[in-house]
């Protein structure tokens, strides 16, 4: 079973009511969604992922909540979508536990990892999409240092794109990964390929775009009284939230809850290493 990140700190900043509406905007496998549901008596748990795969996995990790899931395939784009289906306006709670998850990273066939050899694919939802082959196959080489540079912060970006271009085509995370290697040898403690996978990623499944659209979706879902919860493990993704949540105190629309990020418990970090660089930021909508 997937483990949640900061599951505890995430149930005390949502303040689930028993009989409230909640929106997991982020299933995955059903960790949090499952802390949600056990929760609640009448109240009931909308469980979106844009991930097919990953919602049946949480359909039969939650089976024991059924009767309080509504499970819902889609991207942040169309959370409201979501809510309207489910037959409510407004929403008590909505979390987002931004990224993949364990699964789809372990998972080779899924292709975001480059420690087992798998397909270049790296899309969330693989129903639709271009995959990092095509990304990486088609881009200009311009675009793909670009790209590299900007999502991956990797400042050696130029140098691995033209080698991603002399390599053509590449066919798997691990030619990937080799090709990027031997172009930017290791220097310090993380892969020279682990920037690069990341801009990929970010890139195939358009994740500033995404964050973008839950932070201006999800506070008018959210009625007064309403929390919204965000945990995020990139430095850029964590900005935006901060600025958001800021932003919406300075309007007077939210009460800011989290005046610092908060951030996992030694403990938690030595059980779950992945947890690590989670930073969870929390409003209160008014
Ligand atoms: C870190 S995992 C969530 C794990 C989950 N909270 C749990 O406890 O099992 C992130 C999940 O969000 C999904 N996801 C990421 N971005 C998304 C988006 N823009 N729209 C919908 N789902 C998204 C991914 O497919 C992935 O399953």
């Amino acid at each position: 079973m997937h483990v949640s990140v900061m599951a505890a700190e995430a149930m005390e900043c949502l303040a689930v009511r028993p009989e409230g509406i909640y929106v997991d905007a982020t299933a995955g496998l059903g960790g949090h969604t499952s802390l949600i549901a056990g929760r609640l008596t009448t109240g009931i748990v909308i469980a979106n992922d844009q991930d097919a795969e990953s919602l049946e996995m949480a359909r039969r990790n939650t089976a024991e909540w059924a009767g309080r899931i509504r499970f819902h395939q889609g991207r942040f784009g169309s959370l409201a979508d979501a809510v309207k289906e489910a037959g409510f306006a407004k929403v008590d709670g909505l979390l987002a536990d931004l990224g993949v998850s364990r699964y789809q990273l372990t998972e080779p066939k899924r292709g975001f990892s480059f420690l087992s050899d798998g397909p270049l694919d790296m899309r969330m939802d693989q129903s639709t999409g271009i995959t990092a082959a095509d990304l990486v196959n088609q881009s200009a080489e311009k675009a793909l240092a670009d790209l590299i540079y900007q999502l991956g912060e990797e400042r050696r970006a130029r140098k691995v794109a033209r080698a991603l271009v002399r390599a053509r085509p590449l066919r798997s995370t691990l030619h990937l990964a080799d090709v990027v290697e031997r172009a930017v040898p290791r220097t310090g403690r993380i892969h020279p390929a682990t920037r690069t996978f990341m801009a990929l990623r970010m890139a195939v499944n358009d994740e500033p775009g995404e964050l973008d659209r839950l932070l201006a979706t999800g506070p008018e879902l959210v009625a007064p009284g309403g929390r919204m919860v965000v945990i995020s493990f990139m430095s850029i993704d964590d900005r935006k939230v901060k600025e958001k949540f800021r932003q919406l105190g300075r309007e007077a629309r939210a009460t800011v809850l989290t005046k610092h990020p908060l951030q996992p418990t030694e403990e938690e970090i030595a059980r779950n290493p992945a947890s690590r660089s989670a930073k969870l930021r929390a409003v209160e909508m008014k």
